[in-house]
């Protein structure tokens, strides 16, 4: 029971665990009750999932509660973007106030960061906030999205635009579940993954070009090792950082041309979130090699690697415009008094956060990108 890798978030009061392993889902009882405990008798947790994932691990989940003699129930909610919506989190609640609600409740989000990003909502606002766990069943989810405490639903003004930061009692990222993910989600979690190498940790990016075809073919044990090293990595940012007022923006690299492209493709899944973060870590190298930042090859070798395990690399076939993305870019949560930040790097492995860089050498970039 204890081959788990486990990482610590350290936030005061706030701190949890993040394990890592294979067997998690199973165990999950025993790793629920002492949280449990804390709340007297209440040993009782609502599951909220997605008709996907309730299918291949909800009986299993349920059989590892009930092994710990913890009652439970299950909220069961559509898969899919459009599920983080203010109609299905009033009917989330309503579903879990008709269930009895307590202050000493738990609720546990298994699923991707789908089920994790509303259910954690959910629990930071009933009853003005009650314990909530993650159990994360993509790759995107146990390397990003479970970790950390950023929960919230998107609005027609834009994506996680409604929210809060409430963070999770424990997260068990059970290795084992990724099995059944399809290929090309495994491949957007996995640009996550290669985020963190990219941000600060230069030896990690090498690792990745080893094994990380590994990875994305079913190697069980590359799967855990790059799970423990980009929670390792993500937790030392939250932990130094927990409501993004520096360091956390970092997390961000890629993203403001990543999102600008999903914004493009209308948040559909002709480009999703991970695709869409392996082209802007793409552009935010070129960017940085154009603006003297870092020597050159830099955007080349990342490019190269992520174009070997099947991940886009250029976004030259979407049909977009510099304009268009550009425009895009002005209306990111993260322009403070019209100026854009950007998480630039200086080499692969050291990521900067850059203000004010001028409009020209985007927009030379996106064009010269968009030629292919
Ligand atoms: P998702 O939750 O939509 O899951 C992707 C698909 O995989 C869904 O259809 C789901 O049903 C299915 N699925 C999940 N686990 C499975 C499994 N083990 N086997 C088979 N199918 C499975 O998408 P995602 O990529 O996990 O998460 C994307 C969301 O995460 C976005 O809403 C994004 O905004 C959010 N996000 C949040 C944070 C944060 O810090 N809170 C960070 C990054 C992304
Ligand atoms: N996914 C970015 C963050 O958690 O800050």
């Amino acid at each position: 029971m204890d081959n788990h890798s486990i990482i610590n978030v350290d936030l005061g009061d706030r701190s949890y665990e993040i394990r890592v392993g294979t067997d998690l889902l199973d165990q999950a009882g025993t790793h629920l009750a002492p949280l449990l405990a804390e709340h007297g008798d209440a040993r009782r947790v609502i599951i909220v999932t997605d008709t996907n994932v309730a299918e291949i691990y909800l009986a299993r989940l349920e059989t590892a509660l009930d092994a710990a003699a913890i009652g439970h129930h299950a909220v069961v909610l559509d898969p899919g973007e459009h599920t983080k919506d203010f109609p299905h989190l009033a009917q989330l609640l309503d579903d879990l106030l008709d269930q009895g609600l307590e202050r000493g409740s738990m609720l546990v989000a298994l699923g991707g960061g789908v089920i994790g990003d509303i259910t954690g909502f959910a629990a930071a606002i009933a009853l003005r906030g009650i314990d909530f766990v993650q159990i994360p069943t993509t790759l995107l989810a146990q390397v990003d999205s479970s970790v950390g405490g950023k929960t919230g639903i998107n609005t027609r003004h834009g994506k996680n635009l409604v929210g809060a930061f409430h963070q999770p009692r424990i997260v068990l990222a059970d290795i084992g579940t990724l099995a059944t993910l399809p290929q090309r989600e495994l491949l957007a979690g996995y640009a996550e993954v290669v985020k963190y190498g990219v941000i600060n940790d230069s030896g990690f990016f090498g690792w990745l070009e080893q094994h990380g075809a590994d990875l994305i073919s079913g190697d069980d044990a590359a799967r855990t090792e790059a799970v423990a090293v980009s929670c390792r990595a993500k937790a030392a940012i939250v932990s130094a950082d927990e409501h993004e007022h520096g360091a956390r923006a970092l997390l961000n690299l890629g993203h403001t041309f990543g999102h600008a492209m999903e914004a493009e493709c209308g948040f559909s899944d002709t480009l999703l979130h991970g695709e869409a973060v392996a082209l802007g870590m793409v552009l935010a190298l070129q960017l940085s090699e154009q603006i003297g930042l870092c020597g050159p090859g830099r955007a080349d070798r990342l490019a190269r690697h992520l174009a070997a395990v099947g991940l886009p690399a250029s976004p030259a076939d979407y049909g977009f415009s510099a304009d268009a993305l550009i425009g895009h870019m002005h209306h990111d949560k993260k322009v403070r008094g019209g100026t854009i930040t950007f998480i630039l790097a200086e080499d692969i492995g050291k990521a900067v956060i850059k203000r004010g860089v001028a409009l020209e050498a985007v927009h030379d970039v996106i064009a010269a990108s968009l030629r292919g």
